[in-house]
């Protein structure tokens, strides 16, 4: 059980890339660090080096995730940080164990799910903040509530990630207008084109990413983790509910859908209805 004088951070997608330079340099003494992956081996040395403790799911079965979010209310009293950072791009016609389209479910569904599980626990702190690692893509996104797995619509290179990381930004606007009775905050984060594993099964991006070109088009992990965790390290704060950072700045560009108040509502409600909460 979690030592309670610290705070509790639990970091998804800490077995590469931002999260796992996050997990780094998020590790200390005074925190309570929960690092979330979907290998144990991978996610081994990351628990090693920071002390961490660590749990795995894959996010394209929702029962791993229904099992994850079980053993971390298990295992602490309390949750400051919810670090919702796992993620990427999916091939849109990988449908997942579950039905789902695989950027809706991995980018999307799954991080919903695991924080209303986890819910309890984030109110058990004194206040907490739900940072969900989002996009600039969200720009080319386009949710459709009778069509979030893609089963009408052309997919279209990228759009499908886009609209997951739009549901993003529209998540943690329902959250910050559902949990702050609380003292339970979210913010929306992107974090730059940081040349992690991103996009590794995607030749465009790959493209950009890992071949000389990668010098123009990117910034480092350690550039991409800093917005993350300059806002893990500032915590529940209110000023932040409900705003997207583009890296370190606030309000960053957006989707015109991103406020659409019927779509916070109906992406929330849909959710829920498939998670079964
Ligand atoms: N890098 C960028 O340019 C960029 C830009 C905008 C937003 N982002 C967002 O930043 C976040 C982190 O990405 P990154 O750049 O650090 O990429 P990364 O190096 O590929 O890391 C992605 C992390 O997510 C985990 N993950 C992927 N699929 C998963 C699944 N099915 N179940 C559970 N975990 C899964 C990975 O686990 P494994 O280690 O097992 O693969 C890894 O820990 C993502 O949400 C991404 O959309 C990145």
């Amino acid at each position: 059980m979690a030592d309670t004088s610290k705070r509790t951070i639990v970091l998804t997608g800490a077995s590469d890339g931002i999260g796992a330079v996050a997990a780094r340099k998020l590790a200390g003494p005074d925190v309570d660090l929960i690092v979330v992956g979907r290998s144990a081996s991978k996610l081994a040395p990351i628990a090693e080096a920071t002390g961490a403790r660590s749990f795995t799911a894959d996010f394209s079965r929702l029962s791993e995730v229904r099992e994850l979010a079980d053993s971390i209310a298990a295992s602490v009293t309390s949750i400051d940080v919810l670090m919702n950072n796992a993620g990427g791009t999916f091939d849109a016609k990988d449908i997942t164990p579950d039905g789902h389209e695989p950027n809706f479910q991995i980018d999307h569904l799954a991080p919903f799910l695991l924080t209303n599980l986890l819910r309890d626990r984030l109110a058990a702190a004194d206040a907490s903040l739900v940072l969900n690692t989002a996009s600039v893509g969200n720009l080319f996104g386009s949710v459709d509530l009778d069509d979030l797995d893609w089963s009408k619509r052309r997919t279209m290179g990228m759009r499908p990630y886009g609209t997951a990381k739009l549901m993003n930004i529209l998540f943690t606007r329902g959250i910050a207008q559902r949990w702050t009775d609380d003292k339970i905050y979210s913010a929306a984060v992107h974090p730059g084109p940081a040349a992690t594993s991103f996009g590794r099964d995607s030749w465009f991006v790959g493209l950009a990413y890992r071949t000389p070109l990668k010098r123009f088009a990117t910034i480092t992990p350690e550039q991409g983790a800093a917005p993350l965790i300059a806002l893990a390290e500032r915590g529940a704060d209110p000023t932040v509910n409900g705003v997207y950072f583009d890296k370190h700045k606030a309000n960053g560009r957006e989707n015109k859908q991103a406020h659409d108040q019927a779509l916070i509502d109906g992406l929330w409600s849909r959710s829920a209805e498939l998670v079964g909460l």
